[in-house]
């Protein structure tokens, strides 16, 4: 039997088991959640041992494991290593879901008639993941395994992947492969395939602003004592200039300016403005003068509020003067940007327009680095091939905007191409309620992992 047939005849259980896994509320940012987190990790290892893997075992960390499994067939012939997370990102806000995070169900929607899956974690990653799995059960299973596997998938990738770079760095032989798929990104759409090669870093600060010792009466005081919520917007607020260009002294230094040619190529990948905010049902976009909206995405920087707190937020009004201001501040970083280092810029800076009468504190959270990946590899090369065979469309390279900061970490201490192997779409909601995977999706990439396979086998021997 052929890896396709096998995966046509077994369609309702690779659906239902992911199902199964996606029943599992492993959030990692909550530790009231620590046991399910486990729970999710003992999934995935038995899931690879029934696949067919040699070997699948849980790793400890200092913080939750990693699952690794692999199945080598013949040492002399390319492996390849995929890498994927199952934990997923808190559901809260519970009440904007249409249906409970982790009572999956699947809905038609306009972009999926077919029907998409509802739950957190569907699309981000443990649907995309899923699909390793199950390319790799059908493989074996149809004795067809082109090349030798092994599966990393890890906890804590929502949370900034602290424990992985270690053993990474630890498990350097045990981890040699040829070429790394990763399938936690998009594609423009299901008729517009593409391959990610660039994903921003990330610098995630927070900061404490504090006036007087006490909380005021504000027709006392106000006016004559500093409102701490008042000068952090004033801050945040100088922090860009009209050209939305970020005045933090140093901060583009180390970006890299794209040529003009470049820049174009980059452009020239299938984007329709008016369906973009359509979609989002807004009048206007909104970004830094002088770039598409696809270059400020994909190839500029920013800084953006999270969350911003204090004072009084409860019903009615209160007559307050706070004597705290809060607010999470993250920057999405390019290449040659060094998040420790923009972290440091971001704090003198911060501190450095802090008006006297207020004292102000920073703290940097995670971070990590930007990474771009080969548009040539025989790794690149074999992914084209895939998709070309299964969407009948040729894939255009792009730069997105989110960030994997282990990426950067692989193709410095493991040396093979990361390839950013995403089937999902901007419109699953990510981090968002009601996140959804397309069923098609799920399935289009489990037989183009399978293509991408025999690609690999064949253009490495070439
Ligand atoms: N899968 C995403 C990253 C992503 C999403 C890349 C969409 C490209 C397109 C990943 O799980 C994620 O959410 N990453 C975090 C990183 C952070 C926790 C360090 C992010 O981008 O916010
Ligand atoms: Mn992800
Ligand atoms: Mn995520």
């Amino acid at each position: 039997m052929s890896v396709n047939q096998f995966i046509q005849d077994h369609k309702e259980r690779f659906l239902n088991e992911l199902l199964d896994l996606l029943r599992i509320p492993s959030v990692s940012a909550d530790p009231k959640f620590k046991d399910e987190v486990f729970k999710a990790a003992n999934f995935v290892k038995e899931s690879l041992i029934n696949a067919g893997a040699d070997t699948a075992e849980i790793c400890e960390t200092a913080g939750y494991p990693i699952v690794y499994g692999e199945k080598i067939i013949d040492p002399a012939l390319p492996t390849v290593l995929v890498y994927g997370h199952y934990d997923v990102q808190p559901a809260d806000p519970y009440e904007l879901w249409d249906s409970p995070p982790f009572e999956p169900v699947i809905k038609k929607t306009k972009i999926h008639p077919e029907g998409a899956i509802f739950a957190r974690g569907s699309a981000d990653d443990k649907g995309q993941f899923y699909m390793h799995v199950k390319a790799f059960e059908a493989m074996m299973a149809a004795g067809e395994l082109p090349c030798n596997v092994k599966f990393m998938i890890e906890g804590e990738e929502e949370v900034g992947s602290d424990n992985l770079d270690k053993f990474v760095i630890e498990n350097k032989e045990k981890l040699k492969s040829d070429v790394i798929l990763i399938s936690d990104t998009h594609m423009i759409s299901m008729q517009d395939p593409s391959i990610t090669v660039g994903l921003r870093g990330m610098a995630y600060m927070e900061v404490e602003v504090t006036g007087s010792n006490r909380d005021l009466h504000s027709g006392t005081y106000g006016g004559a004592v500093a409102n701490p919520i008042n000068v952090l917007c004033d801050m945040i607020a100088s922090m860009k200039d009209e050209n939305e260009h970020i005045t933090i002294p140093g901060f583009y230094d180390k970006v890299q300016e794209l040529t003009a040619e470049q820049r174009s190529r980059l452009n020239e990948a299938p984007f329709d403005l008016e369906e973009y905010k359509s979609k989002l049902d807004i009048n206007e976009v909104h970004g830094e003068k002088g770039y598409t909206t696809i270059e400020r995405v994909g190839i500029r920087p920013t800084l953006d509020v999270n969350g911003i707190w204090g004072g009084y937020i409860g019903e009615g009004a209160k007559t307050v003067l706070p004597s705290k201001a809060y607010a999470k501040i993250s920057m999405r970083l390019v290449p040659d940007q060094d998040w420790k280092e923009i972290a440091k810029l971001f704090e003198d800076h911060f501190k450095s327009i802090a008006p006297a009468s207020v004292k102000v504190k920073v703290k940097s959270h995670h971070g990590g680095a930007p990474a771009v990946v080969s548009d040539t590899s025989v790794g690149y090369q074999a992914a084209e091939a895939a998709m070309e065979e299964t969407f009948g469309k040729r894939p255009v390279p792009t730069r997105e905007g989110g960030s994997i900061p282990i990426v950067a970490l692989f193709q410095k201490e493991l040396g093979s191409d990361p390839i950013l192997f995403g089937f999902g779409l901007d419109t699953d909601a990510l981090h968002s309620p009601n996140e959804h995977y397309g069923v098609q999706n799920y399935f289009i990439g489990i037989e183009t992992i399978a293509a991408f396979f025999r690609h690999f086998r064949k253009l490495s021997e070439a």
